[in-house]
């Protein structure tokens, strides 16, 4: 992940490359005798967050703190990233399934430093020589950072970040003196008459361990403090007083670096994380209009000469071709739009795939499963669920596809519904290449509607039509004469 400052934003790049380049470059080669992991401390409830999720599972741009996490410690320490959970920790988990190397449950949050007590065991049995400790409510820690982390590290006993802010605010402040590190006094503990006035370099909550002269510190680690908590923090302190080897690494005010404990912290970095895709975006060649009301997330890739007009949301894996136009109010969630296609104002599209040259919308729900093939259309209040459209089909009005394959060349009149579920089990609905389906039919599935077949307005169909075949299923019209008329 790289990221270049300047003073009024932050680019972001992330690809793998790069990271793999950082770790090719300033990790293997140095340090290869030494053995490193990465510890995420994830228990937490988040209490200042008022939420029922648990923090790290909070989303900036429709992604979870603890996957911009994985996402940066993955590939810097492979398979060799643990995480320390508690609140909701089967939720934590199950969202996350395979990225961890280990989850360990801290069953009471008491506190950062109960927290490493917990994962100890499992980060020695590793044999690691060192472990990055990285705080799971740090979402943007970027992989510069870490890698200076371990630079320092390697030659110390503890090492971590720091930043120097106006405003010191709740954050762990560093205690120096003569420019070395003295310890780390959390805010409601710091006494300016016993710790001196504060200088405003805090502690970021990213530390680098040496597993072997940390150990004994561990079980020394009291809750002798305003919150009744074992600090991680006080290590530095007792380390210090030993005589040890501690660096604090400042890397200024980095903004990616602070921790998100309130929604309003939540809501400033997602606006900076947003801001500056969006300008990275436009730099590329995307027409972006009404750019302060467009949420794109940090997976998402658009080809340079997309159109995007706010306010809408792109979110997830999604990628939007060149060419394509994405009106306002449109939600697309991990989907693939391609070249030329156009989604028309207010349409909803997750987890479905839209070929070239397709319309869809205004208002049309594509939900997951949906593939529209070539130049396909689907128009207002239109549903479609794990259903292809084959190329040139259309279905342009007041229409729901559900569990079917419709082939090239169809027109699915206004009001058409597949009767896909009995109420037990979902069926299929077929319908072949240039079939013609009038206006307000039930096709109750399992049912195949023919290449080139026609079924009349208002039928129900329940068995299957052959190709060329007509078929009405409805009840006749009757014209009587009107009672009481003259
Ligand atoms: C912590 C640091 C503080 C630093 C700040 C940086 C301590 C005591 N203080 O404060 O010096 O400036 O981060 O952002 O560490 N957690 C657990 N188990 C627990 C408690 C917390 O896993 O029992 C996890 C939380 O889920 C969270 C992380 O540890 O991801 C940090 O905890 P938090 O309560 O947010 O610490 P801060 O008060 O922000
Ligand atoms: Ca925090």
């Amino acid at each position: 992940m790289r990221q270049v400052l300047n003073s009024r934003r932050v680019l972001w790049e992330a690809t793998d490359s790069v990271v793999s380049r950082f770790v090719n470059t300033h990790v293997e080669q140095p340090m290869s005798r030494t053995t490193f992991g990465a510890l995420i401390l994830a228990a937490g409830k988040g209490t200042r967050m008022f939420s029922p999720r648990p923090k790290v599972l909070m989303e900036l741009l429709g992604k979870p703190m603890l996957g911009y996490l994985f996402q940066v410690l993955d590939p810097l320490f492979p398979g060799k990233v643990w995480s320390v959970i508690g609140h909701q920790a089967d939720m934590v988990r199950s969202m996350f399934c395979e990225r961890s190397k280990g989850w360990i449950e801290q069953t009471e949050q008491l506190g950062t430093g109960h927290a490493l007590q917990v994962a100890w065991q499992d980060l020695a049995d590793a044999d690691l020589d060192y472990v990055i400790v990285a705080n799971g409510d740090t979402p943007l820690l970027p992989a510069e950072d870490i890698i200076a982390l371990m630079r320092a590290g390697q030659d110390s006993d503890i090492a971590f970040l720091t930043l120097t802010l106006d405003d010191p605010g709740a954050f762990g402040r560093v205690v120096r003196t003569g420019g070395e590190v003295a310890a780390i006094i959390e805010a409601k503990d710091y006494d300016p008459a016993e710790h001196g006035i504060p200088t405003g370099e805090i502690n970021a909550g990213i530390y680098c361990i040496k597993l072997k002269s940390t150990q004994a510190f561990l079980a020394e680690l009291g809750n002798d403090n305003k919150n009744g908590e074992y600090y991680i923090t006080d290590l530095v302190g007792m380390a210090v007083e030993a005589g040890l080897t501690v660096k604090g690494v400042n890397c200024g005010d980095k903004p990616q670096l602070l921790g998100i404990n309130s929604p309003a912290e939540l809501v400033a970095m997602e606006e900076t994380l947003r801001e500056s895709k969006v300008l990275d975006l436009l730099s590329s060649g995307v027409l972006i209009r009404s750019k302060d009301q467009v949420r794109i997330g940090p997976d998402v890739t658009i080809e340079p000469g997309a159109e995007i007009e706010g306010p809408c949301e792109l979110l997830g894996s999604t990628t939007i071709a060149r060419g394509v136009l994405v009106h306002s109010h449109c939600l697309i969630l991990d989907s693939t739009i391609g070249a030329g296609s156009r989604i028309r104002h207010f349409s909803h599209v997750e987890n479905a795939e839209v070929g070239q040259e397709c319309i869809v919308g205004p208002y049309a729900r594509l939900r997951p499963g949906a593939k529209l093939l070539r130049e396909a259309r689907v128009g207002n209040f239109v549903e479609v669920k794990k259903a292809t459209l084959g190329r040139g089909s259309k279905a342009n009005h007041l229409t729901y596809l559900g569990d079917a394959e419709v082939g090239e060349g169809v027109n699915i009149g206004a009001g058409t519904i597949t009767c896909n579920y009995d109420g037990k089990n979902k069926f299929i609905t077929t319908i072949e290449d240039n079939a013609f389906i009038g206006s307000n039919t039930a096709l109750v599935a399992p049912v195949t509607v023919g290449k080139n077949a026609l079924v009349g307005a208002g039928s129900t169909v329940t068995k299957d039509v052959g190709e060329n075949e007509m078929a009405i299923g409805r009840g006749r019209q009757q014209n009587l004469p009107k009672k009481g008329g003259s």
